[in-house]
């Protein structure tokens, strides 16, 4: 049971933040100051008293418990000695290159009870913010968009709520975002795969509605959205990101469609889990493409027929789970990738551990799946430009250089 204190505060933040939402900071309108600012001090730069102000509204009114003291020494002006805020001299070919700036505010493992104050947008020259594991709720200010030196964002394991926050896609220098484990809920919109970011975290939210069908123009190497209900389409333009993508992990999320076998096409791929969905029919030839994977989960799906010979093949393949299937054949050279355990509740003749034969012909005694019905969108790769032609007869060969004589011996 939640104390009625508790209930209160959160209600109290919650409202608090939402309120707070609505104003603006900066952005041509005179914004007005949370926090007084003692006339006496001097600052060296107007970006050191903005983040001063910034800091302090942040620790005098949106944080209600800080356990771990991590705020007790932000007092008074110097606030490169805050603990949790790093500065330094501005990069090169931004506007006030140089000067000393707040570039990194970490406040990971804080605990600290509050929300985020539009104020924080403010902090305009940060290019690291780690606030994960406190206890923030409220929304995401869209003030955020001001931080437009910022490259790592994470806000993983707190409790902000709202839609995806939308802010995330106008931050040019983003390259990392975690949003794991929070309460933002809705779609994830389309932009974001249009966004030049390396690494996507937002496993364990409430996000919904398919994934759209751009998902493959993320040129991020690592994807993890495992734990949401989007449903729909595991999408068939994950065969984009052949070149760049290393890890994707989609478990639990009510896929409901076939594996496009355009899959195949990620060659870097070294984990590729979608485990826990919907997803039906075969497991396609073409998964042996992925010549770099080395963990390949497809569990607890209705997944049917034979696992293709070349998947349990691939020669980085380390651990190949397929339990919880409707699997009927499983060639002898799987053995050294399946676990023991990790093909238990198929209808696998001659292994242990299997769904009853009643079950198995219940599930084959149904029409087979018609993977187009499910009308997901193909991908079709662009084909790549074609070779010049040239207009006359092919240019000189130059020599080769490992064609020249051994240096002379005086060089050896
Ligand atoms: C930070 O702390 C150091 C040593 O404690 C002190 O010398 C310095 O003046 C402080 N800086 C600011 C800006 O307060
Ligand atoms: C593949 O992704 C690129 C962006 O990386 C995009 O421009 C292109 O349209 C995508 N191709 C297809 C066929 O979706
Ligand atoms: C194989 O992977 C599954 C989940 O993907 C995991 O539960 C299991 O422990 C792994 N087994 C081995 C032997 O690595």
């Amino acid at each position: 049971m939640m104390s009625r204190a508790a209930v209160l505060l959160c209600l109290l933040c919650c409202l608090a933040a939402a309120g707070e939402a609505a104003s603006v900071v900066g952005e041509g309108e005179a914004a007005e100051l949370a926090v007084s600012v003692d006339p006496s001090w001097r600052f060296p730069s107007q970006r050191l008293r903005d983040a001063y102000v910034a800091l302090q509204t942040w620790k005098q009114q949106a944080i209600f418990s800080d356990p771990r003291g991590f705020t007790a020494d932000w007092v008074g002006p110097g606030v490169c000695n805050y603990t949790g805020v790093f500065c330094a001299p501005l990069p090169r070919g931004v506007p006030g290159a140089g000067e000393l700036a707040v570039a990194g505010l970490d406040l990971n493992h804080g605990d600290i009870a509050g929300y985020l104050p539009p104020e924080l947008g403010l902090l305009a020259d940060l290019s690291l913010l780690h606030l994960n594991s406190n206890r923030f709720c409220g929304l995401v200010p869209a003030t955020l968009r001001r931080l437009q030196l910022l490259v790592e964002l994470d806000l993983s394991n707190n409790r902000l709520v709202g839609a995806f926050p939308a802010v995330v896609l106008e931050l040019p220098a983003l390259k990392f975002l975690d949003l794991r484990f929070n309460d933002f809920e809705g779609a994830i919109p389309p932009e974001l795969f249009d966004r030049p970011l390396d690494a996507i975290f937002l496993n364990h939210n409430r996000l919904r509605s398919p994934l759209p069908d751009n998902f493959g123009n993320s040129p991020a190497s690592v994807i993890v959205l495992a734990d949401n209900s989007f449903g729909g389409c595991l999408p068939a333009s994950l065969g984009n990101m052949s070149g760049t993508l290393n890890e994707i992990l989609l478990i639990n999320n009510g896929l409901d469609s076939c594996v496009p076998p355009e899959v195949g096409l990620l060659r870097e791929v070294t984990v590729f889990d979608v485990s826990f969905n919907s997803l039906v029919g075969p497991l396609p030839q073409q998964v042996a493409g992925m010549r770099k994977v080395e963990q390949l989960d497809v569990a607890h799906n209705r997944l049917s027929g034979a696992v293709p010979e070349a998947i349990c093949a691939l020669p980085r393949l380390k651990n190949l789970t397929i339990s919880y299937n409707f699997f009927t054949g499983e060639p002898p050279s799987c053995a050294r990738v399946v676990p023991s355990d990790g093909d238990r509740r198929n209808c696998l003749p001659n292994r242990p551990t299997q769904r009853t034969p009643q079950q198995c012909a219940a599930f084959y005694s149904q029409p087979p799946v018609d993977c187009a019905a499910f009308q997901c969108k193909p991908f079709v790769p662009v084909p790549p430009p074609p070779p010049p032609s040239y207009p006359g007869p092919l240019p000189p060969v130059y020599p080769m250089p490992y064609a020249s004589p051994p240096p002379p011996a005086q060089y050896r």
